[in-house]
């Protein structure tokens, strides 16, 4: 053979996920035996609900198992309509809704759809990891815009009109926020809306988490009069209704919008798996009574896991106000080997088998992520080993 030819230029502008690679060590430390808490998966330790997998199961004896239209079903796209309007008050039709292969894949689309290289698009950090580098994916820049942890992460309008500049596409907010659970405030939100309205920048809203809310009224920014055209919803039913493996997620937006996400999926992945859409339909015009049961219960350990960071000598520690992280600042154990996040997470790993995700995988140096979407027994054996690891340093 001569030179193998090289990969094309846009795969090496991204990474493998890093709360995928942290993952994927701890499991292989467990499969080699190892008794690993494992802090570090972002999805709900519970069973999809019963009446959604009864609903699969039809679908499945009812041979809905073939092709639907490549942006998921009528039935589907309306059910998500109904749901969003019941819970937020906006008013989408089917022409402005697509269903996508879970949440990644629709900010993965939406993202696709709108970004041409040199674009600036506006991430606040700490950011969900996948953002960076799908907007890198599309030659888009990342504009970074920096909160506050004495404010509790807080975004303000203000960083993000000190952030704009002629060349700003989008703005990309996510509230409540994964990783550190900080849920924007209302005034702020809208002030957003109406200042990338104004600019005619898009503006989405991951409204992944959008249902685990700890005190706060439910809000979205789609609601709002100026949103119709500017605004658009990035949704995923994986963690509201536990169905993490199912992958349904959503796009509500200007129908132009998306017209050019339906186009590209229309040519890759067609339409989100059939018997998952029946399931979905049932997810969201079903009892919702499973996503209060989970809030409590996610409730009861956000106050427990704060709590608890809290006694650790020096660390530093928001309460969450929605999702199931915490993220809490562990610079105080930084002495020795341990310089950052990374080293911080790969020895806390690697002596006391706890799986953390290092803060440098969403923008931050002195932080790590804490996923309490895992049993009270767990939270109380890799906090216990996590107080010890830090106490040893601190
Ligand atoms: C902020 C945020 N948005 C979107 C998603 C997408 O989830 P999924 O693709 O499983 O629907 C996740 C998953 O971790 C997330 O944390």
């Amino acid at each position: 053979m001569e030179t193998l030819q090289e990969l094309a230029g846009r795969i090496s502008t991204i990474s493998v996920s890093s709360t995928m690679k942290v993952a994927a060590e701890a499991e292989r430390l467990r499969r080699g035996g190892a008794d690993v808490v494992d802090f570090s998966a972002g999805e709900p330790d519970f069973p999809t609900p019963e009446n959604i997998k009864r609903a699969a199961i039809d679908a499945i004896d009812q041979n809905f198992t073939k092709y639907t239209n490549a942006g998921g079903t009528e039935d589907l796209k309306q059910a998500i309509c109904d749901r969003h309007k019941t819970d937020y008050g906006t008013a989408y039709n089917t022409k402005e809704c697509i269903v996508t292969v879970g949440g990644k894949h629709a900010i993965f689309n939406l993202v696709q759809a709108l970004i041409d290289p040199g674009d600036e698009v506006i991430i606040p950090v700490p950011y969900w990891v996948t953002y960076k580098d799908v907007v890198n994916y599309a030659g888009g820049k990342c504009v970074f815009v920096e909160t506050d942890e004495q404010d509790g992460f807080q975004l303000t309008s203000a960083m993000v009109e000190r952030a704009l500049t002629p060349r700003t596409k989008l703005v990309m907010i996510n509230s409540p926020s994964n990783p550190s659970g900080a849920v924007f405030a209302r005034d702020q939100l809208e002030r957003i809306v109406r200042v990338t309205h104004e600019r005619g920048i898009w503006l989405m809203t991951d409204e992944c988490y959008h249902r685990f809310l700890y005190d706060l009224e439910p809000f979205s920014m789609a609601s709002l009069p100026a949103a119709k055209e500017t605004v658009v919803v990035a949704g995923s039913l994986s963690k509201t209704y536990a169905m993490t493996g199912w992958r349904i997620g959503f796009v509500l937006g200007p129908a132009p919008v998306v017209g050019g996400i339906m186009k590209l999926q229309s040519h890759s992945t067609s339409n989100p798996t059939s018997i998952s859409q029946k399931a979905a339909i049932e997810a969201v015009r079903g009892p919702q009574e499973s996503v209060t049961t989970m809030l409590a219960e996610y409730r009861r350990r956000r106050d427990y896991v704060v709590a608890r960071l809290r006694q650790i000598p020096g660390v530093k520690a928001n309460e969450p106000q929605g999702a199931f992280y915490a993220y809490p600042n562990v610079s105080v154990a930084f002495r020795g080997a341990i310089g950052n996040s990374l080293q911080f997470a790969e020895q806390l790993l690697s002596e006391e088998l706890v799986a953390v995700v290092p803060g440098e995988a969403f923008g931050t140096q002195e932080h790590v992520r804490i996923s309490y979407a895992t049993s009270m027994a767990e939270l109380e054996r890799g906090l216990n080993r996590l107080h010890q690891f830090i106490a040893k340093r601190a």
